[in-house]
């Protein structure tokens, strides 16, 4: 008998243990819930659906009364303890869940998630997600309210910051490395919100969307697909209305597409309070129907709404919620205990504490992750790297020293005196070049007055080279923080400005949670470099990237816009029937602004330069199961070693439906040492290749698909292939995006 006939029996009958191992694991999972679930009351299914926060109206009984299933805001080994030993007093002993918003890291603060998008790596992204969980497991945290999912196109909305940008490929991707990477790390995931939230009219946060159910599943949904496929636990339903239909009481979202479609198992929790909003959007007259309507459309825990546990046994005993009903959500919350490992957890121990972080590890993580979120945008006359032969610089800004605002919102256990500002890293930097360095904050963080300005000046006068740190202060980035203006707040660009007509080189870091409109900076002023919040390591990485240490390879994840007024802008729009031609301004144009982003989608520039040649499409003619495979030719033109992210884009000029004018399908980040070329290839499923129909279903078209290829969303064109036949895919069939594979 052949080898490899041998090693194909052998393989098939390991695949096979291995799935009957899965299936039996999983039988053995269902047994353990249904025998327990056998033996609650109504009071005790209830109280497994409640998910309450550290505090009152928390009572520490409520623990041992079995009134809880699970809590948040507990981000202390000593809380946990505690807990857990109520835990132990109570009926059944049924583990608590210990949620967190664990977003960017638990006590090491890595960069914010749409400053991670831009190092357009699912490796980044699983690294810093799995290091967030290895610090909050390790103090009894077992669930996070992560990743966000939410796509934006609207950079008003404050908590486009927590998300991945404005691409549906992009943000599943690095949805599925965070969700592996935080259960890597001992985190369950509940990938939020659920769903259209990024979407908010006016980039108004909490306010209503309007998205067409082919729209949601072509562009908002995707990444949360790719949630469910990479095994996240559970979901949040978002506080916004879609179409008219808030999202924690949508039957839609919530039964037909999270589980019938898509086919999750876990379970689903609002946001805070989220049930009992239902009353303010005008869907329930009071608690008690808020509740009903909220687990009847497939909400299953009531975050700090109290509504569950005090409504729902009148509602099932008075026979409007079946018990059924009940019976299905507690299923889904003890299945993810149960998965977790939580009934056989031996309790904290509650000496642990986050003090023993940021390890040496975590920081190296951090700043690893932080180098390769930065964005060069410009770099005119190339002022940066610093040049060997400075001999002073002057660090201007209030942000060079805002050891606070560089870990950027949402921090958790985040301290700020773990944090490596941007002028701390300048100065470690400097010191070991022999290159004097002041500083003049220039402003306050809030910039309202140029009182600083003239001690700023003169500081800039004296130097060879000036490095400004300006940006968007924490408190106004992320949840419950929309603007109507994104220009630099208060005076930044006044000073700015004054700072450029010195004739002094000036290098600029932005800080901040989205585009901010820079006005005549980005002309006055030569380099500029988008930071983001770069978290606790921050300033290493920044000073690094400053000082030609490391390359930057950062790619914007959303558009750059010149004026607030141009939003949502995003590059994967739609044609029109009057495309943009120059002096005729009866086509797309502003009368009072150019129609171009600043800087568009996927752009970043290097201290290199990377050049394309030679693409070619391996089979232009592709049928259902084949791939559009794209190779082209990738070389350093400079004289240092950087990375590129090759990216192809895709378009379909003719079809049933207007289909967007360019969409990212695949991209790949390579290393090129100076001169080197690299043949690189990208492979497209033809199944990603079409669009979908407001029930779900999936369609490629025949039909010409146009293909480009580059280093940002202008690329090139790299020639057309040709779908051979329609396919069509019902909902169930069509998956989001492979897994990232990083977790094995
Ligand atoms: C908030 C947020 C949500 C967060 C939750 C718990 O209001 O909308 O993202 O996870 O409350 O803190």
């Amino acid at each position: 008998m052949r080898l490899s006939y041998v090693l194909g029996l052998f393989s098939a009958l390991a695949v096979s243990s291995l799935l009957q191992a899965g299936a039996s694991a999983q039988d053995a999972v269902e047994r353990r819930v249904d025998d327990l679930l056998g033996q609650m009351t109504l009071e005790e299914k209830v109280g497994q659906l409640n998910l309450v926060s550290h505090g009152p109206p928390l009572r520490w009984e409520d623990i041992s009364e079995g009134k809880a299933g699970a809590v948040l805001n507990f981000n202390n080994a000593g809380d946990v303890a505690r807990a857990q030993a109520l835990v132990r007093q109570s009926r059944l002993k049924i583990p608590l869940l210990f949620g967190l918003d664990v977003l960017h890291g638990f006590r090491t603060q890595f960069p914010l998630p749409l400053g991670e998008a831009a190092a357009f790596s699912p490796r980044i992204s699983f690294l810093a997600s799995e290091w967030a969980a290895k610090e909050a497991s390790y103090v009894g945290v077992n669930w996070t309210f992560a990743p966000m999912a939410d796509l934006s196109r609207d950079s008003r909305w404050g908590r486009i910051v927590e998300g991945f940008g404005e691409d549906p490929y992009l943000g599943s991707v690095l949805t599925a490395a965070r969700v592996e990477g935080f259960r890597k790390g001992g985190l369950a995931a509940s990938t939020k919100h659920f769903a259209g939230y990024g979407a908010p009219q006016g980039g108004r946060d909490y306010d209503t969307t309007y998205i067409p159910r082919a729209e949601m599943y072509d562009t908002y949904l995707p990444s949360f697909r790719a949630a469910v496929e990479a095994g996240s636990a559970s979901f949040m339903a978002a506080f916004n209305a879609l179409n008219g239909e808030p999202s924690t009481a949508n039957p839609w979202l919530l039964t037909d597409v999270l589980r019938n479609q898509w086919g999750f198992d876990g379970f689903v929790t609002s946001d805070w309070v989220g049930i009992g909003e239902l009353i303010n959007h005008g869907i329930a007259a009071d608690g008690a129907e808020a509740a009903r309507k909220a687990v009847l459309a497939g909400v299953d825990m009531d975050m700090m709404g109290q509504l569950y546990i005090r409504h729902l046994p009148d509602e099932v005993r008075a026979g409007r919620v079946p018990e059924s009903v009940i019976d299905e959500s507690v299923r889904r919350v003890l299945r993810t205990k149960f998965r977790l490992g939580l009934f056989d957890q031996a309790p904290i121990d509650p000496a642990r504490t986050d003090d023993d972080f940021p390890s040496k590890e975590a920081r190296q993580a951090a700043r690893e992750v932080a180098r390769e979120t930065l964005v060069l945008l410009q770099n005119k006359g190339d002022v940066l790297p610093v040049k060997s032969g400075t001999r002073s610089i002057a660090v201007i800004g209030p942000l060079a020293d805002a050891p606070q605002d560089q870990l950027g919102p949402h921090a958790a256990r985040g301290h700020k005196q773990d944090s490596v500002t941007i002028l701390d890293g300048i100065r470690r930097r400097a010191q070991s070049a022999g290159i004097t360095v002041s500083h003049a904050p220039g402003c306050d963080l809030m910039c309202g007055s140029t009182d600083l300005l003239p001690a700023a000046l003169d500081a800039a006068k004296k130097a060879d080279l000036v490095i400004a740190v300006f940006g968007e202060p924490q408190e106004l980035s992320g949840e419950a923080a929309s603007r109507v203006d994104l220009r630099l707040t208060g005076k930044q660009i006044q000073i700015l400005e004054a700072l450029a007509a010195t004739g002094k080189p000036v290098a600029l870091v932005i800080m901040g949670g989205r585009p901010q409109i820079l006005g005549p900076v980005a002309e006055h002023v030569p380099a500029i470099l988008m930071a983001w919040y770069p978290g606790t390591e921050g300033g290493n990485a920044v000073a690094d990237a400053l000082f030609g240490d490391v390359n930057p390879s950062g790619k914007l994840p959303l558009t750059w816009p010149r004026a607030t007024g141009q939003l949502p802008l995003y590059y994967n729009r739609l044609p029109t029937g009057r495309p943009t031609l120059a002096n005729n301004r009866f086509t797309l144009q502003y009368i009072d602004e150019a129609i171009t982003p600043l800087y568009p989608f996927g752009w970043g520039l290097s201290y290199t330069q990377f050049a394309y040649s030679d693409a070619a499409i391996a089979k232009r003619s592709l049928e259902s199961g084949e791939s559009l495979d794209v190779a082209v030719n990738v070389t350093n033109k400079g004289s240092r070693a950087g990375q590129e992210v090759v990216q192809l884009y895709t378009r379909d000029p003719v079809a049933s439906r207007s289909r967007p004018l360019r969409e990212l399908k695949a991209f790949e980040k390579v290393d090129l040492a100076p001169g080197e070329t690299k043949r690189v290839t990208l492979r497209v499923p033809v199944e990603s290749l079409g669009f979908h129909l407001d029930d779900g279903s999936y369609v490629v078209e025949a039909g010409a698909i146009q293909v480009f290829v580059g280093g940002n969303s202008l690329a090139e064109s790299a020639g057309e292939a040709e779908i051979a036949k329609t396919i069509r895919m019902p909902p169930e069939e069509r998956r989001a995006s492979a897994s990232t594979g990083l977790a094995q």
